[in-house]
């Protein structure tokens, strides 16, 4: 097994990408039509590779970085039979069927996890836990009890506790039994060796730009192929391009610390607050070394400084816990979905046989499984008895259209003040090593960055998805869309969709 690190979307380096074995290239393309490609290697795009390799279906899974580079190697891996929009949120927009369906696949995507631990030998640090929320006023009581009713409505399992392993005052808390965590890039390389071991194709550095349909036959298109295949899925988390997602999910960045404390005491626990944006604490061995992971502070991409975001989970966290040192600190990328539900099936407005999943909100593990299992069936042309609450067309205009209006008032915002230019400037000269800025020279905006040499990359801001400006996110060292969440490395190349063109770089340009 090779040590060595293991690219992500960002800067900072999180504690799963390490000693990780360097992922394999099968480079089996050729001209053969597939039964199905997968666009994106995270634990959606794997998940339903392996499902359908194993059924017998051709599978090609096509990565643009490599395995696990997006969310999954970010996420902070909490498996809950809970979830972030509540049974009693899901029942009040989508019935109470809706909400004891939505439980049943929360709990399925949990279980399928398990499963695939056990059936294919995953060294992964799978451990169970209790989960504790708790809350420190009056109005975080009455949500708890909400909670309570609804969960219980929908037969998940949970009960009023007086003791929590936690420093921070509160008045009452839930716990839920059997909750669990694991080391997601362990996990996910665990289903790539078993995904390779069926006889599946793996492509990474394999952007999809686009997919079309030709002569009956699905296409792809990256920068060195054509890739054919009878049905594509977009495990992308976003899918790419223009599509009607960006404006029915909201991209958040969420932040976390991994911290060692003085004490040597760590809470055995998956522990929640109920605050807005809120805090949550578990802790992992990394490197046979026990360390408090606090996490949360999210807040829309590229709206809030992310080093700000850090240094209130820094406080936070000294608050509460004697920290002797903060041993890594990285953030991750999720969406919220309008009406509180993924979209998990047909791609709307596309041809025949096209696939996608988003809108996980922060339950992307049990989630981005239970899309795996849905998506493999969709192609398999096998029911689910999830496909019509998941299903990506289905429209909840009533329920979601305040949402809708205030998660994308500022997305309306950006449309208008970003083409004309309203953004305050700064000076190219100013501009330290290391730090990254919008400015304006000769009258053009500039996304610039002075790398530790003092040489400035200057960049085209217009975002290439829908012509947003780009924001300057100084602890990845990324440009972030503040509209749909594209976000580009220090050259302007894509990081994370839903742009699948690179920022422009003023120095190329004629
Ligand atoms: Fe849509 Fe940038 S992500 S305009």
């Amino acid at each position: 097994m090779k040590t060595n690190i293991i690219p992500r979307d960002g800067e900072l380096v999180g504690p799963w990408q390490k000693d990780l074995f360097t992922a394999v290239q099968t480079g089996r393309v050729g001209n053969e039509v597939f039964d199905c490609l997968i666009v994106g290697g995270g634990i959606t795009g794997l998940t339903a590779a392996l499902l359908l390799q194993q059924s017998g279906k051709k599978t090609l899974l096509a990565e643009a970085h490599t395995i696990g580079f997006g969310t999954t190697g970010g996420t902070s891996a909490h498996i809950n039979t809970f979830a972030d929009t509540t049974y009693n949120e899901t029942e009040s927009a989508f019935g109470t069927e809706g909400a004891k369906l939505f439980a049943d696949a929360i709990r399925e995507g949990f279980d399928l996890i398990k499963s695939n631990i056990e059936n294919y030998k995953i060294d992964c640090d799978y451990e169970l836990k209790t989960g504790y929320l708790y809350a420190e006023n009056e109005d975080e009581v009455k949500l708890l009890a909400e909670i309570f009713e609804g969960a219980l409505k929908v037969g998940v399992p949970v009960k009023y506790v007086t003791e929590v392993p936690t420093p921070v005052p509160y008045e009452k808390a839930l716990a839920w039994a059997g909750q669990a965590q694991f080391q997601p890039l362990k996990y996910l390389q665990g289903l790539q060796k078993a995904y390779l071991a069926a006889g599946g194709t793996l492509e990474e550095h394999t952007l999809i730009t686009g997919v079309i349909l030709k002569n009956g036959v699905l296409t792809a298109e990256n920068a060195v192929q054509s890739i054919k295949a009878k049905a594509v899925i977009y495990a992308t988390h976003m899918p790419p391009n223009i599509n009607l997602f960006n404006f029915e999910c909201a991209p958040y960045r969420s932040y976390v610390l991994a911290v060692q404390l003085k004490s040597g005491q760590y809470p055995d626990a998956l522990i929640y607050d109920s605050q807005e944006p809120y805090h949550y604490v578990r802790s992992h061995v990394i490197d046979g070394q026990e360390l408090l992971l606090v996490g949360g502070l999210d807040h829309k991409t590229g709206h809030d400084d992310p080093e700000n975001a850090f240094a209130e989970l820094e406080k936070y966290t000294r608050t509460y816990y004697n920290v002797s040192s903060v041993k890594y600190r990285w953030s991750s990328q999720y969406y919220v979905p309008v009406d509180g539900l993924p979209y998990i099936g047909k791609m709307p407005l596309a041809p025949k046989g096209i696939y996608c999943a988003t809108g996980y909100n922060g339950n992307g593990m049990m989630l981005g499984s239970i899309a795996g299992r849905l998506l493999s069936d969709l192609v398999r042309k096998r029911p689910n008895k999830y496909a019509g609450l998941f299903d990506p067309c289905r429209v909840k205009l009533i329920d979601s259209f305040s949402e809708l209006v205030k998660e994308n008032s500022d997305v309306a915002y950006h449309f208008v003040a970003d083409r004309f230019g309203f953004h305050e400037t700064d000076s190219l000269i100013r501009l330290e090593p290391g730090q990254g800025k919008l400015v304006e020279v000769d009258g053009r905006k500039v996304a610039a960055y002075r790398d530790e040499d003092g040489t400035i990359h200057a960049l085209n801001p217009t975002c290439t998805h829908a012509a947003c400006i780009v924001n300057w996110n100084g602890a990845e060292k990324s440009w972030d869309c503040p509209c749909h969440g594209a976000r580009y490395d220090i050259e302007g190349r894509v990081l994370t969709g839903p742009a699948t063109r690179d920022l422009g770089r003023y120095g190329d340009e004629k």
